[in-house]
């Protein structure tokens, strides 16, 4: 059984977080919300990147045996910097735009991802790899984390400002469409509502708890306590609103596990 750490700048991370609690439940969680300092995707690079390191560094010294940065922003931004610090097993999220090249029917797909996901090194490395023809309609989802912090995910305001995002992508006839934060996820209803049945969506959580899986085969722990493990979930803004939102975003049901929640700065 292992120890593991999920971080993210906010509430994004539970689509984590939900589905390594269907596919490892044995194992014991740490999920961190940074939702004092959300939205992440505004800020600067050298300012994401510092913040995600000591967030990486709390949970490793809290006994973690492995950490999912589970923000594509943190993830572009800090990964390697984390990496060559922490000696753990480290497993970060990205936009899915290589299985949404690989399933669109016309090769058109668009991105939605933070504005610092989009402009990052990573993405843009990750971006130059795909094929040529296939053609990516990028665009920030400025606003739309706030809102989703604030439980507004199917607000009338979210809809709009998302009917807005959405726009060139729509236009530009996408038939896919790549969640590229981990907040999106909860849109999914919204998403729908606006361009339908047909889009396919793709968001990567399932690889990202496959990638988690096989790292921690590699360590060969041992067998499982309990069915069920523990989850504490620390927020530095409200502990009490995050465990409401993990109960209410998540499918996976916590009351099979031991939870509790805490202030980040009452722990770190
Ligand atoms: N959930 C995050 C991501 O996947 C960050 C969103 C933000 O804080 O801007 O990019």
């Amino acid at each position: 059984m292992a120890l593991i750490g999920v971080f993210d700048s906010g509430v994004g991370g539970l689509s984590i977080l939900d589905e390594a609690l269907q596919e490892l439940p044995e194992h014991d969680y740490i999920y961190v919300a940074d939702s004092a300092n959300a939205p992440y995707g505004e800020k600067s690079s050298t300012w994401i990147a510092a913040r995600s390191l000591t967030l990486c560094q709390y949970l490793a010294n809290q006994g973690c045996d492995a950490i999912v940065v589970a923000c594509n922003t943190a993830t572009a931004e800090a990964i390697k910097d984390i990496r060559s610090k922490l000696n753990i097993p480290i497993i970060g999220v990205e936009p899915g735009i290589k299985p949404a090249a690989m399933q669109s029917q016309n090769s058109i797909v668009g991105v939605l991802a933070t504005e610092a996901t989009l402009n990052s090194d990573k993405f843009n490395a990750l971006l130059a790899t795909l094929p040529a023809h296939c053609q990516f309609i990028k665009q920030a989802g400025a606003g739309l984390v706030p809102l989703i912090e604030a439980g507004q995910a199917d607000s009338e305001e979210t809809l709009e400002l998302l009917a807005k995002h959405l726009e060139p992508i729509q236009d530009a006839g996408a038939d896919t469409l790549v969640l590229g934060c981990t907040h999106y996820p909860f849109l999914r209803k919204a998403i729908r509502k606006l361009l339908g049945d047909s889009i396919t969506l793709i968001d990567t959580s399932e690889a990202v708890v496959r990638q988690l899986k096989r790292q921690l085969e590699e360590k060969a722990f041992g067998p499982p306590d309990n069915q069920y493990g523990s989850v504490i979930f620390i927020s530095s803004k409200d502990e009490v609103t995050l465990l409401g939102m993990a109960e209410e975003l998540m499918s996976s049901d916590l009351s099979l596990h031991v939870v509790s929640a805490t202030l980040l700065s009452e722990r770190a």
